[in-house]
């Protein structure tokens, strides 16, 4: 059994499943040291890491070079990546070909967001015994289609749109899926309707496990968190004032002092 599953069986025991994204070494080195049980290299790298307005902005290149990143630094923690949007959306992508050099990198499984030919890609994957999640509800790559940065699933036809998807891809051999921006009663029913573990991001307390963007829940990211995040810390002030003395200090002279010289 390899970790994944290990850690997917949390479900069969009431445990819940912890997961955090991380985008390079030092925070992967931490998220290792805290023994979460997931790491998710995630597309969000686009917006917190790089900047940019759209998940669909990054693709492979950035994503395998993360990932190497992240997979140097946890060391005893399944790390899963984000298929980027051109992966494996637009007709014609190899998707098989970019899982693999997911899995050739070292990481134990990718994420897949739903989309109308998800279930034809997630199929040739696990045909190829390439462990897969999928993500529903919410998903970014495909935002526009959805009405923008908004709730999903609140009135019935779409609830049970989102109950289809989920049924469909556990049937289709996802080991887990990624619940985004759902109600929580939602939320509750396709995880006691699944077999397999739901991973909740804004879908409140009754899912299997949890996953945050980690700089929304460091404090470090400009702009403004959405209303599931809880922000356990703040690095980005942490890094400000560091910053503000050590300009002082360079200004004033009193760096370097004597301990920071060789004589
Ligand atoms: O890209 C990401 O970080 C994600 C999580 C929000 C689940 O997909």
């Amino acid at each position: 059994m390899n970790d994944l599953d290990s850690v997917f069986l949390k479900k069969s025991r009431g445990e819940k499943i912890c997961m955090l994204t991380a985008y390079d070494y030092p925070l992967a080195v931490l998220l290792d040291q805290a023994g979460v049980d997931i790491i998710l290299v995630g597309d969000s790298l686009a917006n917190v890491v790089l900047g940019l307005d759209s998940t669909t902005q990054v693709g492979m290149d950035v994503m395998l070079h993360h990932s190497r990143a992240v997979l140097k630094g946890a060391k005893n923690t399944p790390v899963v990546a984000d298929m980027p949007f051109d992966a494996y959306q637009p007709a014609g992508a190899d998707a098989l070909g970019n899982a693999r050099s997911f899995i050739d990198l070292g990481c134990a499984a990718v994420k897949v967001e739903w989309f109308d030919r998800c279930l034809d890609v997630v199929d040739a994957l696990v045909a190829a015994r390439i462990p897969v999640l999928g993500h529903v509800g919410l998903t970014p790559q495909t935002v526009e289609q959805l009405g923008g940065f908004k709730v999903q699933g609140r009135s019935q036809a779409s609830a049970e749109e989102i109950v289809g998807q989920a049924r469909s891809l556990e049937r289709t051999g996802c080991l887990a899926l990624v619940l985004e921006c759902v109600p929580e009663g939602l939320a509750q029913r396709i995880t006691q309707e699944l077999k397999i573990p739901t991973i909740g991001i804004g879908a409140g307390k009754y899912c299997d496990g949890q996953v945050l963007v980690l700089h929304d829940m460091l404090g470090l990211y400009d702009r403004k968190a959405p209303k599931f995040v809880k922000q356990y810390a703040d690095i980005g002030s942490a890094v400000l004032s560091a910053v503000k003395s050590y300009k002082q200090e360079v200004g004033s002279g009193e760096f370097p002092g004597p301990q920071q010289t060789f004589q």
